[in-house]
């Protein structure tokens, strides 16, 4: 069991498009396992993607299912791809394990039609609505480096950025801020 670092902003690694999976092999298995007993120590995270853990490959593990429930272990997306997206759109608060403390309103289609391969490499798709289908979008948009402080304004984003470092700093007796 493997519990990685989270990459916060404004790590370059995060900004960086994520190369698709091509190989099934070991190193795949080891980044599953990573992936997974990271996002199951993370209290508060539904979903986290490899880039999150500086792996820059297309893969992402989500904690909730379709019916927006808890799923354990975490399901595991590979090379995803959204192949329709409704043009209703819901607006609703996300937060990032990237972006510590940091709510921001972001506007999505409300339902998509995804399609991946699954750890055992058998090709699936699924459609999805609500709290799934933004979930499945956040964490695609990770694999193309976009993070939700993109959909900001430039001054609000380095501002976004600062107040995160700013809650990182250790504090006078050295230890880290519990926040
Ligand atoms: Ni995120």
């Amino acid at each position: 069991m493997t519990i990685k670092p989270i990459l916060i902003v404004p790590d370059r690694r995060l900004t960086q498009t994520s190369q698709p999976v091509s190989a099934f092999d070991a190193s795949l298995t080891a980044l599953i396992d990573d992936l997974r007993d990271t996002l199951i120590d993370c209290d508060n995270g539904i979903g986290l993607a490899a880039p999150q853990i500086g792996v820059l490959l297309r893969v992402f593990a989500l904690r909730i299912g379709p019916d927006e429930q808890e799923v354990s272990p975490p399901t595991i997306f590979i090379n995803p791809a959204i192949t329709h997206h409704d043009e209703q759109t819901e607006t609703a608060q996300e937060g990032c394990l990237s972006i510590p403390d940091t709510f921001i309103d972001i506007t999505r289609p409300q339902s998509i039609q995804l399609s991946y391969t699954d750890e055992h490499n058998q090709p699936q798709s699924c459609s999805a609505r609500g709290l799934f289908a933004r979930c499945l979008q956040h964490e695609n948009d990770h694999l193309n480096g976009v993070l939700l402080l993109h959909r900001l304004s430039p001054l609000k984003r380095r501002l976004a950025v600062r107040k995160v470092q700013k809650s990182l700093k250790p504090k006078k007796n050295g230890r880290p801020s519990p926040k």
